[in-house]
């Protein structure tokens, strides 16, 4: 079988060409992005990664600016060569792997209203830019985003390997922790964009286990609630170098039928 180019992608008649019309703000939107950076913010020096405390200085994020993709994908092109890339919501599984096998983070443009400040049922640009955006300035967490998501492009035909390996994402990109100078420290984006987890992630209250592809991939995972358990790494080296123990168990557990 022939392998398709690497940058499908692009030519995809789904991808559409969409850009952040940052003059359509309303003034309810920056007072949206205003009120969860200021709600958030103050806890992150304590809370956050070293690597995403540096990303927000090196993006620029304030509390007055909603996020601009343009300014951002300059900062992100100088720092790991990757971008946003603009997205009307939610995508197709091949897509979403697809955009990020070629470095485009993809991310929605539109705010929460007032109104649904603690709830949403899909990620608005609060969670795509404030939380994931800093950390794409992180040179082996971006490798580690970008080869997993070929390992899926692998098997994008599989919806069960999907799904496992939509546990890796989960239990990383997503909620992931790491331990910094002994200490617990966020850097999933599930996590960094609520004020409530980034306290409860890190109390006494859930479990906390080393990072382990194994027990992850076989770890099932919810969407409305807290996570009872976060996996915890120690370097972003480490998610980087467990590429190939990710391929190998799951084509084990592919071939055995779990
Ligand atoms: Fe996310």
């Amino acid at each position: 079988m022939m392998e398709k180019p690497k940058d499908w992608v692009f030519s995809d008649p789904r991808l559409q060409d969409l850009r952040q019309e940052y003059d359509q703000y309303t003034p309810e939107d920056f007072k949206v992005w205003k009120i969860l950076f200021e709600r958030q913010m103050p806890n992150l020096p304590k809370a956050a990664s070293k690597a995403y405390l540096e990303g927000v200085e090196k993006v620029g994020f304030t509390a007055n600016e909603i996020a601009n993709f343009e300014e951002l994908n300059q900062v992100l092109e100088k720092t790991t060569g990757w971008a946003v890339q603009v997205v009307p919501g939610l995508i197709d599984d091949d897509l979403f792997f697809g955009l990020l096998n070629n470095k485009r983070f993809p991310s929605s443009t539109w705010l929460r209203k007032m109104s649904q400040l603690d709830y949403l049922e899909e990620p608005d640009m609060f969670h795509d830019a404030f939380a994931h955006m800093p950390m794409l300035t992180n040179q082996p967490y971006v490798d580690f985003l970008e080869k997993l998501s070929g390992i899926a492009l692998k098997h994008i035909e599989d919806p069960w390997a999907i799904q496992l390996l939509s546990r890796i994402y989960w239990f990383t990109i997503e909620f992931g922790l790491i331990r910094e100078e002994g200490e617990l420290k966020i850097y999933g984006a599930g996590i960094l964009s609520s004020a409530g987890e980034t306290k409860f992630s890190l109390s006494n209250e859930p479990a906390h286990y080393p990072y382990d592809v194994r027990r992850i991939l076989n770890q099932e995972y919810w969407k409305d609630k807290f996570q009872d358990k976060y996996f915890v790494i120690e370097s972003y080296e480490q998610l980087y170098e467990s590429l190939p123990e990710i391929e190998k168990v799951l084509v084990e557990m592919l071939r055995s039928g779990k």
